[in-house]
């Protein structure tokens, strides 16, 4: 049983609805969700089911239409924008499709990033990546730039920005998805274990059913609602 304190990310009811030129498109149609401390849950879905839209709401990236998100039991809609910004530094990480490494930092410097948001010492940081890029096997390449380095090297190095704060959840979009199957694979257990290890709670949207299998519990994502995979 999931007591209330460990729950990370709350969704009550939440809906999403575009307008765009009079023609309302309603994405998300009234979907609950919670993500527990050490808990990992897959959320797949065909393309244009409503992931990423989804993922961004968990985040606190962008508002429902209906309904409300809370993460660590505060509403991301009675934040500011700048509490919001420091809640997202302190209690999440990200790691995305295409890893959205900045091409002229060095993968120690990317590492660091969300460590210089929060202004912590430049050394504390350095130190802090340096540890972490050696979990994720990149001790040999902390100088390389990300065009110097593999698809995952890239994804490793992603990985490592995002846990680098210690935070109490990752959330990954297709982080494997421009991967060969080999190397989505190597990434997708080093996330699971370095997840495991750091007591994060990690949610993935992905296509791919073999690696949605890999968590605890899968959501399908289908014109706009969960079907539970639980029992399947
Ligand atoms: N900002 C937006 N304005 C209008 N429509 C949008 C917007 N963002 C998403 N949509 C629409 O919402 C639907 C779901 O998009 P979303 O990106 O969430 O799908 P997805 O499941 O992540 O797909 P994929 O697997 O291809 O990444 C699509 O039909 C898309 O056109
Ligand atoms: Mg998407």
């Amino acid at each position: 049983m999931t007591k209330s304190s460990d729950i990370i990310i709350e969704a009550s009811n939440i809906t999403r609805t575009f307008a765009e030129g009079g023609l309302k498109t309603e994405v998300i149609k009234g979907i609950d969700f919670t993500l527990s401390q050490n808990e990992k849950v897959a959320i797949i879905g065909s393309s244009g089911s409503g992931k990423t839209t989804l993922l961004q709401m968990l985040a606190g990236l962008d508002q429902p239409t209906s309904g409300k998100v809370s993460l660590h039991g505060q509403d991301f809609a009675r934040m500011s924008e700048s509490k919001r910004g420091k809640m997202r530094n302190e209690h999440m990480g990200f790691v995305y499709q295409f890893h959205f490494l900045l091409p002229e930092l060095t993968a120690l410097e990317n590492a660091m990033l969300p460590l210089r948001v929060r202004r912590a010492a430049p050394g504390f940081a350095e130190a802090e990546a340096k540890e972490i890029l050696d979990k994720v096997g990149l001790s040999s390449r902390i100088h390389h730039k990300p065009s110097e380095l593999s698809g995952g090297e890239r994804q490793r190095v992603a990985i490592a920005r995002a846990l680098i704060t210690k935070p109490s959840c990752v959330l990954a979009d297709e982080p494997t998805g421009n991967l060969d199957d080999h190397a989505a694979q190597q990434v997708f257990d080093l996330m699971l274990t370095l997840n495991e290890e750091m007591n994060t709670g990690l949610l993935v949207v992905t296509h791919d059913m073999k690696r949605a299998q890999q968590m605890d519990r899968q959501y399908q994502l289908v014109e706009g609602h969960f079907q539970n995979h639980d029992e399947a």
